[in-house]
């Protein structure tokens, strides 16, 4: 099976992440045997979300590195992917890679197991099945010992998978994590019997999980196969593993030829293994044509790369042998009597081709059964066709007490399914001996993200914004169920004094090269359903979720429309009203952003509402202006308790170069109108630094605009926002971006050691100065990584043509480097090179001003 080992870089494993879909009901996560579900950890990586990424892949998959160097993920998660519709699928398992990796690097400690309760668990053999389900067990509170014949465990993967494909260090450190879980392991302990077993019984064990694998190889049933020279894969590959016996091994193969019998990926395993021990010829011989052989395509290429010649449609039949010791093979070619039947019984031989090869070694690779030792038990366990009869669901045997996983229960196996029979195991044997004594998880305790905003307490500062996203009661319950901490329910009107129509189309989406989706425009006015019908859902929502913060939109045309929706919201159950004074496409006049522009109208119908209602008030504020702090003091003296910023920005995204119309088109014409999304991040920010920093104003900020990702939530906080409301991302990703919202924000707090959220608010601001103030004693010029520097010149480019002339590229070494007399420190190179911090910033002492003076003389001067 292919070696999957490169890792990839931060920069690297973004990118790809990049690359992903974000599907729904993705694909890849049904192909993928140990449900490790990378479409969640793909996801999560691309909302910049690493450690939630590694938490989701480590908690369903305690081998996820081992699996990332050794999966067929051509045949599992990657076989499926959608973006094969496209180009290439994911690298999946090079993501996969990178986390595990980063974990280890970070020292994340995923992986949690409360003291043990009162039951115990004996799990025979040490494989991919054993482990996992020694781990599902440990985690749930069982205490579980692990007896395994062999003096080290990890059974197949520390025995057989060669070292070229699977670092015996990964495996290493997970089974590092493994016992740390408090997980004891015996080993050199080979289980033998059946009385055996039952002795584990009388021992206290309440269950046992046998996954002893298929480590009996066939023989081929030739005469003289116990000459000297000849071996099975088994023995081949574990001497080959061995830092004791892999220098014999070598010497016993270094220059030799030799004969690997089989066609699967054990017998490629072999044959490579062998040439990369220096062997000078290697066959591989196979009843099985080129094209039937079960090894993966990727095995096969790597064994011609390596110069393993093949025989295929062959049978051996019979060795030669002199003194003890083999000396060659003979054999002839075959074809099958019924064609697509490929075994043995069904091989014709084909007369006048026998041939016969002069062999040094021959390596038997042609399956395997049983662990030899526990034959007894197994004869009394019900098996059919030399593998043990589980339940497909809870992994039992005819035992009751007995649970079976791994390679001893199905053919064609690998090591995720080995993972996903022992959590299946683990669940079912929890299921069947549940603990009488309660467990608890040590978990460590994670910052709050709890906030308070206008009186009210909000489980965490992310609420969906009024819009499409906050539409129905149907809609907010699944966001709610998702993790969000309020709503700001699409905006309310009151139909009879202007009935709602929207156009279509009505959305527009601005893309960025290969970005998609960085603007949105819409040209969508407040609520189309009835007010009945959405007081009806307010009412509904707050009832189902008394823990989340309901927040009605209202947008009135006159006093009694105002009084009305505001009363009525407040009668639903609303704890708070936004007043939406910024929508900048209302088709009626006097209505949103014109009267968020007319400041005392602002005032009035603020004081209309709050005259009327008790609950707290914010005020909605366009974007639209250069200074949003007068309307926002007009709406503090009009009673507002809050501001929230921005609403959408007036603009156009897109001219339609075959109709000249402007985009969205609407029966051939466009409009200027709402633009929202990433693209609007900065100028939100800038807004609410502003209210935030006003002393005249001082009034709680909820933030809005272009929020997606825990750093854009952050930024917020950081300059002044006491609140958070989303649109665009929701409607880009779906209500599931909270989770990493929540999870991300979480470890930013922690790695600043900050125990709550509310510690971030406003705390950026006073590092946010006028222009003006900038008095520098030191300056700062470009530094450029000779090491990373891939030679591209984009940094010599964007200096020469935009910047001072500082860069230069060496035409030797294709690298750049900075004239630091020159350079004045703009640090347009560093934002230009494709190469994540290849450049950076270096301090000097005192002013540089780059000789631009000089250059001026020199210029004038005539060159
Ligand atoms: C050469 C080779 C290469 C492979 N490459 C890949 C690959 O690249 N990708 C992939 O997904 N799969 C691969 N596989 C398949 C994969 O390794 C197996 O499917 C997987 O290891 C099965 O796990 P298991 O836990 O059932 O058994 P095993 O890994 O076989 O572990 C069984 C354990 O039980 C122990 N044991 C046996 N008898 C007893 C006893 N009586 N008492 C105590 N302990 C006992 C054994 O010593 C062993 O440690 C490969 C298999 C081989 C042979
Ligand atoms: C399609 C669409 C409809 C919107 N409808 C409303 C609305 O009814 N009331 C309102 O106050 N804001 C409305 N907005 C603005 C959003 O609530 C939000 O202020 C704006 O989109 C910026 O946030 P974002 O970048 O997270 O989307 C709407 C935005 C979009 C994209
Ligand atoms: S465990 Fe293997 S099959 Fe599953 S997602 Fe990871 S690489 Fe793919
Ligand atoms: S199937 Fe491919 S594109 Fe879709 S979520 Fe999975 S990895 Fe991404
Ligand atoms: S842009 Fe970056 S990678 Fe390219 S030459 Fe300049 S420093 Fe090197």
């Amino acid at each position: 099976m292919p070696n999957n080992k490169i890792i990839l870089t931060l920069q690297g494993a973004i990118q790809e992440a990049g690359r992903c879909l974000l599907c729904h009901d993705a694909p890849c996560n049904s192909g993928c045997g140990a449900d490790t579900d990378p479409a969640t950890f793909i996801f999560k990586l691309r909302m910049g979300n690493i450690k939630g990424a590694v938490r989701t892949m480590r908690r369903n998959n305690v081998l996820a590195a081992t699996c990332a160097q050794v999966c067929p993920t051509c045949r599992l998660c990657e076989e499926g992917c959608s973006r094969s519709g496209i180009d290439e699928p994911i690298r999946i398992s090079a993501i996969q890679a990178f986390l595990a990796d980063y974990e280890r690097r970070e020292g994340m400690h995923v992986l949690h197991a409360p003291k043990p309760g009162n039951r115990k668990i004996a799990v025979i053999g040490s494989g991919p099945a054993g482990l996992s389900a020694a781990t599902n067990l440990a985690m749930k509170g069982y205490a579980v010992t692990v007896l395994e014949k062999r003096s080290e465990p990890g059974g197949l993967l520390r025995y057989g998978i060669p070292d070229h494909r699977l670092d015996p260090d990964i495996l290493n450190h997970e089974i590092d994590l493994i016992r740390n879980l408090g997980v004891k392991f015996e080993c050199a302990k080979p289980v033998s019997s059946k009385t055996e077993l039952n002795e584990f019984f009388n021992r206290d064990f309440d269950a046992i999980f046998l996954a002893t694998g298929y480590d009996q190889p066939y023989d081929l049933g030739l005469l003289g196969e116990d000459l000297s020279g000849i071996m099975n894969w088994e023995e081949f590959l574990r001497l080959s593993k061995g830092e004791e016996t892999r220098d014999d091994l070598r010497e016993k193969v270094q220059g030799k030829r030799i004969v690997v019998v089989g066609g699967g990926s054990v017998a490629m395993d072999c044959a490579v293994t062998a040439k990369m021990l220096a062997a000078d010829r290697v066959y591989a011989v196979s009843l099985e044509a080129m094209d039937e052989l079960p090894a993966d395509m990727d095995e096969k290429e790597l064994a011609f790369r390596e110069g393993v010649r093949f025989k295929s449609s062959c049978r051996l039949m019979g060795i030669q042998g002199e003194n003890g010791r083999i000396k060659g093979v003979k054999g002839c070619e075959i074809r099958w009597k019924k064609p697509g039947w490929f075994v043995p019984e069904n091989a014709q031989d084909v007369s006048g081709t026998e041939f016969s090869l002069p062999t040094d070694m021959l390596i038997k690779a042609i399956g395997a059964g049983f662990s030899p030792e526990l034959q007894a038990t197994l004869t009394s366990l019900n098996s059919k066709d030399g593998r043990l009869v589980t339940s497909v669901q809870n992994m039992q045997t005819s035992d009751p007490r007995i649970f079976a996983g791994g390679d001893m229960v199905a053919s064609g196996k690998t090591v995720v399914t080995a993972v996903m029979d022992g959590k299946k195991a683990a669940e079912a044997i929890a299921e069947a001996f549940p603990l009488s004594t309660t467990v608890t998880v040590p978990l460590p305790k994670r910052p709050s993200l709890e906030i308070e905003f206008c009186g009210s307490k909000f489980i965490n500062p992310f609420c969906l914004s009024a819009s499409p996203v906050a539409n129905t009661a149907e809609m907010v319950s699944r966001a709610f169920d998702a993790g969000w901490g309020g709503v700001v329910y699409k905006t309310l009107n009151i139909e009879r004094e202007y009935k709602i129509v929207d156009p279509t189309p009505r959305l527009n989406a601005l893309h960025h090269g290969d970005r998609r989706f960085i603007g949105l425009q819409n040209i969508e006015m407040v609520s189309e359903r009835p007010l009945a019908q959405n007081l009806k859902d307010i009412d509904w929502l707050k009832k189902r979720y008394p823990d989340r913060i309901i927040i009605s939109s209202i947008m009135g045309y006159s006093d009694e429309g105002w009084i009305e929706l505001a009363k009525g919201s407040e009668d639903a159950g609303a704890d708070m009203l936004e007043l939406n004074f910024s929508c900048p496409q209302m088709a009626i006049e006097g209505a949103g952003h014109t009267i968020g522009q007319d400041y005392p109208a602002l005032e009035h119908f603020t004081k209309v509402v709050k005259d009327n209602v008790s609950i707290p008030v914010i005020a909605k504020m366009t974007p639209n202006i250069t200074d949003m702090l007068p309307p926002s003091i007009a709406a503090k003296q009009g009673g507002a308790d809050a501001i929230s910023a921005i609403n959408t920005l007036r603009a156009i995204t897109e001219v339609n170069l075959d109709t000249f119309a402007p985009m969205p088109t609407i029966q051939g014409r466009g409009s200027i109108s709402g633009y929202s999304g990433p693209a609007v991040k900065p100028i939100a920010l800038r807004f609410v630094a502003e209210l935030a920093q006003s002393d005249e104003l001082s009034l709680p900020v909820s933030g809005i605009g272009g929020i997606e990702t825990w750093q854009d939530a952050a930024m917020f906080l950081l300059m002044g926002a006491a609140n958070l409301q989303v649109t665009t991302g929701v409607m880009h990703y779906g209500y599931r971006i909270v989770e990493s919202l929540i999870e991300g924000l979480e470890d930013y707090l922690e790695s600043k050691k900050l125990e709550s959220v509310t510690e971030l608010i406003g705390r950026g601001l006073q590092y946010l100065v006028d222009p003006s103030e900038h008095h520098q004693t030191k300056h700062v010029i470009s530094s450029v990584d000779v090491e990373t520097c891939i030679g591209c010149g984009l940094c010599y480019i964007a200096c020469h043509d935009g910047a001072n002339q500082a860069i230069r590229i060496d035409s030797d070494t294709r690298t750049a480097s900075v004239d630091e007399e020159r350079c004045v420190g703009c640090l347009l190179c560093k934002h230009v090179c494709p190469v994540w911090d290849c450049i950076s910033m270096k301090e000097i002492d005192g002013i540089n001003v780059g000789g631009m003076h000089g250059d001026a003389i020199r210029f004038v001067g005539g060159k």
